[in-house]
């Protein structure tokens, strides 16, 4: 893992293999951000000049390398766009930060050493850059370098080993604070993206019960695991009927974090389908490589548990990952099969590969039994969600407007894009069975709300609840931007982890 450390050396005297300073769009051309003056100086003052000479325009997601001057103990200057300049009193914006300092790392691979010269105007920006920092050094190379008698397992992919972040204050209790803070979440980040990256072969629901258990007891955090005989037992209809078809049978992990200071209770649950083909229902042949990441709810869910065990926050969190594997086979579900959910209710299958609502609606009900403040369920749910707000803002649909509220300015607040979604109530009637209390399927159009609708029915009355379809933004296929990287991306960890510390502190908006 990468290694972050609060550098009290300048810039001027830092050893690294490179300096990272922050280029803005003025109102006349390329200006240097704050915390790149003794560089400049470096550079006789002509650090912004030599940037617009080799094209730099200061644009976001811009990035230009200069050879280091004889002044500075690095061989080479990265300067990172930031967009345009903040206004006189205003502040630079933290996700701008957070993808500059992230696009910086991402350059920055096959490196040991790197200090950060950017604005650190308070301590969110030094959590935005730190964090920016060390999600940008990922890579999963986990499976690389495999070649019998092959020494550099993936060396050449490793990410940036060390972060110095240049201009913080080491002994300021704040900038201290925000540091660690950023350590956890973006290690967390980078496990949940682990998770989603890791192949279906060998991440499997047993597999996936394996990795919790082992951190929980690591941690100090309560873990309990259902397998495919408890699941009978308790009735969980809905799991056993999703992993019915599959040689790797389903599990319900309950991973249980709790302070004696805690006043509030929060319940976490993740979709955890470790590989989604449709079932009998079999998804069309192309691209369906990228359905190892259906589980990437319940890796969220995990790892923000995680997180918030390791931060200590004075609030309990309970986090419930269901999963499954989607398979065809000659157990598996057939459309037209009636399941009997952990509630009682009963369920026409009407399409296998609408999976997710039923493995969640079992584990909703069940961490509704304990009664908790407020249930956020974390899916990625639907083809119909990525149709309406594309590949990188997930939905957040509630059964109170307050909560749905506070939910998406969380997430604006830790830069992850979200946008509020309705649960109509008329779309109720789509999901009416003829054989069963309510079918998987409803009606086509507005697909992502249906989802929402049929999991509503599984949240015990009275009970606050959110559900995050994230089936845009937690794969990504395209080229790497800012701090995120192909593939998994960890989506909702900083959501959830940051709606843990507000309802901690009482502050949910
Ligand atoms: N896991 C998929 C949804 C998905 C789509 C996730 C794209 C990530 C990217 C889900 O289980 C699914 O197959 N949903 C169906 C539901 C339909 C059959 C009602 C869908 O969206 O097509
Ligand atoms: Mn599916
Ligand atoms: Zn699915």
């Amino acid at each position: 893992m990468t290694a972050l450390t609060l550098s009290t050396a300048g810039p001027a005297s830092l050893r690294a293999d490179a300096l990272v300073v922050g280029a803005a769009k003025g109102a006349k051309g390329v200006v240097l951000a704050p915390g790149a003056e003794a560089v400049d100086e470096a550079f006789d003052g002509r650090l912004a000049a030599v940037l617009e000479a080799l094209g730099a325009t200061g644009g976001d997601g811009e990035l230009t390398k200069v050879p280091a001057p004889a002044g500075l103990k690095v061989p080479v200057v990265l300067a990172v766009g930031l967009g345009s300049a903040p206004e006189e009193d205003g502040s630079w914006d933290e996700d701008v930060l957070r993808r500059a300092a992230g696009t910086a790392a991402r350059a920055l691979t096959g490196s040991k050493k790197a200090g950060f010269a950017l604005p650190l105007e308070d301590a969110s920006a030094v959590t935005a850059v730190a964090e920016g920092a060390l999600l940008g050094a990922y890579a999963f190379t986990a499976y690389q370098g495999g070649a019998k008698g092959a020494k550099d397992k993936g060396a050449a992919k490793q990410p940036l080993a060390e972060v110095a972040l240049l201009g913080a204050k080491p002994r300021d209790k704040a900038h201290k604070a925000a540091a660690e803070r950023a350590k956890v979440v973006a290690r967390e980040v980078n496990i949940a993206r682990d998770l989603v990256n890791t192949p279906p072969n060998d991440l499997t629901p047993e597999a996936f019960a394996a990795v919790a258990s082992a951190t929980a007891k690591e941690i100090g955090v309560k873990v309990q695991v259902l397998d495919e005989k408890a699941l009978v037992k308790g009735g969980y209809g809905g799991i056993l009927g999703v992993g019915a078809g599959s040689v790797n049978p389903p599990r319900l992990v309950k991973i249980a974090y709790t302070h004696p200071k805690a006043e509030k209770h929060l319940a976490f649950v993740g979709k955890g389908i470790t590989y989604d083909s449709g079932g009998i229902s079999l998804k069309p042949a192309g691209h369906n490589e990228t359905m190892k990441c259906d589980m990437a709810g319940a890796a969220a869910v995990f790892a923000s548990v995680v997180a918030v065990a390791r931060m200590g926050l004075p609030v309990n969190v309970t986090g419930w990952l269901a999963l499954a594997e989607n398979m065809p086979s000659g157990n598996a579900t057939r459309p037209g099969d009636v399941l009997r959910m952990y509630n009682g209710k009963t369920v026409e299958v009407l399409n296998t590969d609408a999976e997710g609502r039923l493995v969640l609606g079992d584990a909703l009900t069940r961490a509704s039994e304990e009664e908790p403040d407020a249930i956020v369920d974390v899916a990625t749910l639907t083809g119909a969600m990525v149709m309406a707000l594309g590949n990188r803002t997930f939905g957040v649909m509630a059964n109170d407007d307050a909560f749905r509220t506070s939910i998406h300015e969380i997430a604006e607040e830790v830069g992850e894009a979200s946008w509020p979604m309705p649960l109509p109530a008329d779309l109720r009637k789509g999901l009416d069975s003829p054989t069963a209390d309510l079918a998987n399927m409803g009606e086509r159009m507005g697909g992502g709300l249906v989802a929402g609708v049929f999991l509503q029915e599984f949240v015990t009355e009275g009970i606050t609840w959110a559900h995050l379809d994230i089936a845009g933004p937690a794969f990504h296929e395209g080229a790497p931007y800012g701090y995120t990287p192909k593939g998994g991306t960890g989506s909702a960890v900083r959501t959830l982890v940051r709606l843990a510390e507000r309802t901690a502190t009482g502050d949910l908006g």
